[in-house]
């Protein structure tokens, strides 16, 4: 049976520009090319969830605008449960200005907008959906408290509850921590809020000490395009991204999650398995440009195996 995953989250409209390095301060420099795609890590890990075989439903909150529009209609295409994204009509929808330079690297900015006024009510609201998920997946593009209300909730009805800490920030609060079940930051997420850098397989071992000693069971650390480590209580081992050639490494975080989070077994036994799973999605995504657009569906997952 598929997994039910309910994601609580951001949704921005990416406008893409295509530059062939960054402007330095004070210069102008001409774009090679602009794009726009739905974005916003939430609704990614959403359609990275639903396209990789699960049940899927998104909590949100869109301004009543255009942008709004075309959020919501990218989250319906996908067959995603949108009866939980409301709308904000003081906010505008959030959106996201990507600079991505001709090697695949990118820099993003991000106007949070009506994803900042997703609150406790629309959790309250949405607590059906939660009360028959496997998984509750969030980041940090939507408040904090909304997510830890949530998270809490979703702990007393047994749903495990799955944290992407991004973008980073220096410190979760300890709330947070305590009803979070997995976490999953990439090399810099973790570097913020640990302080041990990424360099070695004994790195990723302190930081996963670090992570258990701050009460989280489960944790999986993304090291880009070398692949993803993870911690528990029984085992750690790192393993390996398939090589392939990036030119957009957009949504390939948020890819990873959902499509984790879509073979994840509830006592994440499989969790070998599921990176597996979760690392040939992301391969995918890095070689196709923009965020929902270069995420794959399950067909094309399993034609990597
Ligand atoms: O993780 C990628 C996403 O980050 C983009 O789609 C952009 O909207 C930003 O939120």
């Amino acid at each position: 049976m598929a997994n039910k995953i309910v994601v609580l989250g951001s949704l921005n409209l990416d406008s893409i520009l295509h530059v062939t390095r960054l402007p330095l301060p004070g210069e102008t420099l001409e774009m090679n090319d602009k794009s726009s795609a739905p974005g916003g890590k939430g609704a990614n890990q959403a359609v990275a969830a639903s396209r990789a075989g699960a049940q899927t439903s998104f909590i949100g909150k869109i301004g009543a605008d255009d942008a709004g529009k075309v959020l919501l209609d990218s989250l319906i295409d996908d067959g995603i449960d949108t009866n939980n994204v409301t709308k904000d009509s003081l906010r505008g929808s959030g959106q996201a200005f990507i600079l991505l330079q001709e090697n695949g690297q990118n820099s993003i900015l991000v106007y949070s907008g009506s994803n900042q006024s997703l609150s406790r009510s629309d959790v309250d609201s949405a607590k059906g959906i939660i009360d028959n998920a496997d998984f509750l997946i969030s980041q940090f593009e939507t408040p904090i408290d909304t997510t830890t209300y949530a998270f809490e909730y979703a702990q007393s009805k047994g749903v495990k509850t799955i944290l992407n800490p991004a973008p980073a920030v220096p410190v979760i609060p300890a709330e947070l921590l305590q009803v979070t079940d997995l976490i999953c930051p990439n090399e810099t997420e973790t570097a913020t809020l640990t302080g041990i850098k990424i360099t070695d397989k004994t790195s990723m071992l302190m930081n996963g000490a670090h992570f258990a000693k701050m009460g989280v069971k489960n944790l999986i650390i993304t090291v880009g395009s070398r692949g993803a480590f993870y911690a528990n209580q029984e085992k750690s081992d790192f393993i390996d991204a398939f090589t392939v050639k990036a030119i957009d490494t957009t949504a390939a975080g948020d890819t990873f999650i959902g499509a984790l989070a879509s073979k994840l077994k509830k006592d994440f036994s499989n969790m070998e398995e599921a990176i597996v799973f979760a690392n040939h999605a992301a391969a995918i995504t890095v070689q196709r440009l923009g965020a929902q657009p270069s995420i794959p569906t399950l067909k094309e997952i399993l034609a990597e195996y």
